[in-house]
């Protein structure tokens, strides 16, 4: 079956089975950053923004999109021109193996879009479904805290 639904600001169309899920239709089409985990709903490595909100792509089937909006990472930033957040990511120490980064800073775009000056609770709270083995969080609170602050001033500027 077909689904028309926006991936990354592009009108996109896809052929689905009806069964596939998200997280794999978007791998099988080179959108690599979306990554698989637990593919249960359990770490948010595959999370991307749909209308905006953070989803599990793995527990979201493919026809469920038709006429949505879907950001992954590849829509968020490139390594030439690289979004705040993930400037603040880097510059931290945020990121280790990297697996959980890019649910990570899409989960964290969402908490930004509905409140941009978040306390470390807020952060925490918005990361919950985000697991990450390897930083023990700190440095990721921090740079979204960081980024936070810098996509203030940029915006009052
Ligand atoms: S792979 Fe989707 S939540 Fe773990
Ligand atoms: S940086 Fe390795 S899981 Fe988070």
């Amino acid at each position: 079956m077909n689904v028309c639904f926006t991936l990354n600001n592009a009108p996109t169309e896809l052929d689905v089975g009806p069964g596939e899920r998200l997280v794999d239709v978007l791998r099988a089409r080179g959108y690599m950053g979306t990554k698989y985990g637990c593919g249960t709903g359990e770490c948010g490595a595959c999370v991307v923004l749909l209308d905006g909100e953070p989803v599990n792509s793995c527990l979201v089937l493919a026809p469920r999109v038709e006429g949505k909006e879907v950001i992954t990472i590849e829509g968020v930033g490139s390594p030439l021109q690289p979004h705040i957040l993930q400037e603040e990511f880097s510059k931290a120490g945020a990121v280790q193996c990297g697996y959980c980064t890019p649910g990570m800073i899409l989960s964290s775009l969402a908490l930004l879009a509905r409140n941009p000056n978040p306390t470390r609770e807020d952060v925490l709270r918005a990361l919950d479904g985000n697991l990450c083995r390897c930083t023990g969080y700190v440095k990721v609170v921090d740079a979204i805290l960081s980024a936070a602050a810098r996509m203030r001033e940029r915006k009052e500027s």
